[in-house]
């Protein structure tokens, strides 16, 4: 695949070489196109020893007349990282001032946009706007990612990583709408049990890989229902997203939600003890020792086992230790289709990362060991096997 790779003028820019790069191991061709501002920050010599080509620059000092045309028509997807504040409004508006933004209203192609700004100017309703239009135009776009931003501030704003980012352009090149005909209900992040008005017990799920999930089901065509707990996480576009904070909360609305869904993934960390009567008025402290009596909450997995029909049911086990024992007994139990199973309490992977390593033991008998990739990925690579498992399942029921 011959890949356009636009550069804007931000912090970020010294990431797309490392994009460049992996574009680059995974076996396409890539040509750099640089805005004038993100020479600022690196310079175009950069990409020309990485990516093995001149890198493009000026509209008016190369070598054919028609460059940015004949650019447009040789190259298969656009891909622009980072998408600045300032390309996002030119692109929505058809602005052409230099090469990129000139060749972009050439192009025919895929494009995908990963943006990377302050967070104000992220959800400055200017760029949200552009970013809609863009986005009704057919684009795909990819993050920004939450996290510590170069400017000190923090919130949305962050580049996706190099590996998220091509993960959506093999997403926007196959451009995989395999999950149209799937409802897909996934329940994400941990709940809030109250233990008085003011205090609660919960857990230390993100609901990032719940999010993933919902994120790649919507891009390959999905209509997705997301059930989530109180996570720090922007709503994922095109996703219906119904949020809930207690164990008991989650149950109703997925039974609520269970009709039209054809997959369900649960995802979530649920808490498995509630205190049943919650005092109406916060608890004093006192010198005194306090015990807490705990009630199970409801075992939605289970009751979804129970319930399914021919839907998939897809179960999440975070184990400590004995990992695909644990994920086998959960698969039987509850009589799930396939369970994706991670160990966690390592620093690296798990709950609070970014990135996951997983196992998924599957119906048909399977053990499937995924290495450690962003969140995105694995979520990409769970719905490639719950596509095979259905096909699976069909074959040997016969129908
Ligand atoms: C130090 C510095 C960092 C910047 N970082 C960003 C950024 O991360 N995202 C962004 O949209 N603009 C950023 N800007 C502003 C852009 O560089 C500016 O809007 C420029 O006109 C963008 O040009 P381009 O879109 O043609 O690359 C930054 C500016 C400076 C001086």
């Amino acid at each position: 695949m011959r890949i356009i790779l636009g550069v804007g003028g931000g912090i970020a820019a010294y990431k797309s070489a490392e994009l460049a790069r992996l574009l680059m191991d995974r076996g396409h061709a890539v040509q750099a196109v640089m805005t004038t501002a993100s020479q600022e920050f690196l310079r175009p010599l950069t990409f020309a020893a990485l990516t093995g080509r001149k890198v493009l620059t000026d509209l008016f000092a190369i070598e054919s007349a028609i460059e940015h045309i004949s650019v447009a028509q040789e190259h298969d997807l656009l891909v622009v990282a980072p998408a600045t504040a300032d390309l996002l409004a030119k692109l929505a508006h058809g602005i052409a001032d230099d090469f990129l933004t000139t060749l972009y209203l050439a192009f025919t192609g895929p494009v995908v946009l990963a943006p990377a700004m302050n967070v104000n100017m992220w959800q400055h309703p200017a760029t949200q706007a552009n970013l809609e239009t863009l986005e009704r135009r057919g684009h795909l776009t990819v993050g920004p990612a939450e996290g510590y931003l170069a400017c000190g501030m923090t919130g949305a704003g962050r580049l996706a990583s190099p590996e998220e980012i091509s993960e959506r352009i093999e997403l926007a090149i196959e451009n995989r709408r395999d999950l149209e005909e799937e409802t897909v209900l996934v329940t994400a992040g941990p709940t809030q049990e109250p233990l008085d008005p003011v205090r609660f017990i919960s857990n230390r799920s993100s609901g990032r890989m719940g999010y993933a999930l919902a994120e790649v089901a919507a891009a390959r065509g999905a209509r997705v229902i997301l059930i989530s707990g109180p996570v720090h996480l922007p709503q994922p576009r095109g996703v219906e997203l119904i949020a809930v904070r207690t164990a008991s909360e989650m149950h109703d609305k997925v039974f609520e939600n269970l009709g039209p869904a054809t997959i369900v993934i649960k995802s979530a960390a649920v808490a498995d003890f509630h205190l049943s009567k919650v005092p109406e008025q916060k608890v004093k402290k006192t010198a005194a020792r306090v015990s807490l009596e705990l009630d199970p909450t409801p075992d939605i997995l289970a009751e979804l086992g129970r319930k399914k029909g021919d839907r998939l049911l897809i179960g999440f086990a975070a184990e400590t230790q004995n990992l695909i024992q644990e994920a086998r007994r959960k698969l039987e139990s509850k009589n799930c289709d396939m369970v994706v199973a991670n160990l966690v309490g390592t620093a690296d992977t798990g709950f609070e990362s970014e990135q996951n390593e997983v196992v998924l033991v599957t119906r048909t008998g399977e053990t499937l060991p995924f290495s450690r990739a962003p969140k995105r990925e694995i979520a990409g690579r769970i719905f490639d096997e719950i596509m095979k498992l259905r096909l699976a399942i069909h074959a040997a029921d016969g129908r």
